[in-house]
């Protein structure tokens, strides 16, 4: 068990994905207009945002869930108790594939909330073990 798992951390989902809303602001995506935002909750209580970047050579494009959980693993912060992620779509935009592996290896205990930004308050709720099983571990 996480030695953190002791620790308490309120987990607000609205707090969450209305700093997810506020990060998406920064979006960088001229190519597909498509504009996401995500907040990382750690379990010292810090929210941390980020956006998506996209690249005039597509595949370079980083999702705003990698953009939040880089700078939060590159600022220090190991231990991540919910990541909200929002966009312009019906139902909420669910974290793609690589995101998901990158989330199983460094927040395996989140919450994960999903938002439409224009309808944040009917927030979908998964765990990352739920959206990610069997995950790909690198087995010595
Ligand atoms: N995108 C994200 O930011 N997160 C996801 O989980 C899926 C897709 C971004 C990448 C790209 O900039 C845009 O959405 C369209 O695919």
């Amino acid at each position: 068990m996480p030695l953190w798992q002791n620790e308490i951390v309120k987990i607000d989902s609205k707090k969450i994905v209305a700093a997810a809303a506020a990060a998406r602001a920064g979006s960088v995506s001229p190519y597909s207009k498509f504009k996401v935002g995500a907040a990382l909750l750690t379990q010292t209580g810090e929210i941390i945002g980020g956006a998506n970047v996209e690249s005039a050579s597509y595949g370079l494009t980083c999702c705003a869930e990698r953009i939040a959980l880089f700078k939060a693993l590159t600022a220090g912060q190991k231990n991540f108790a919910a990541i909200a992620v929002v966009a312009r779509c019906d139902g909420g935009p669910m974290p793609c594939g690589a995101c998901r592996q990158l989330l199983a290896e460094y927040a395996p205990e989140a919450r994960v909330f999903i938002a439409d930004s224009d309808d944040l308050q009917t927030v979908k709720t998964f765990t990352v073990r739920g959206l990610l099983p069997h995950a790909f571990r690198l087995a010595p």
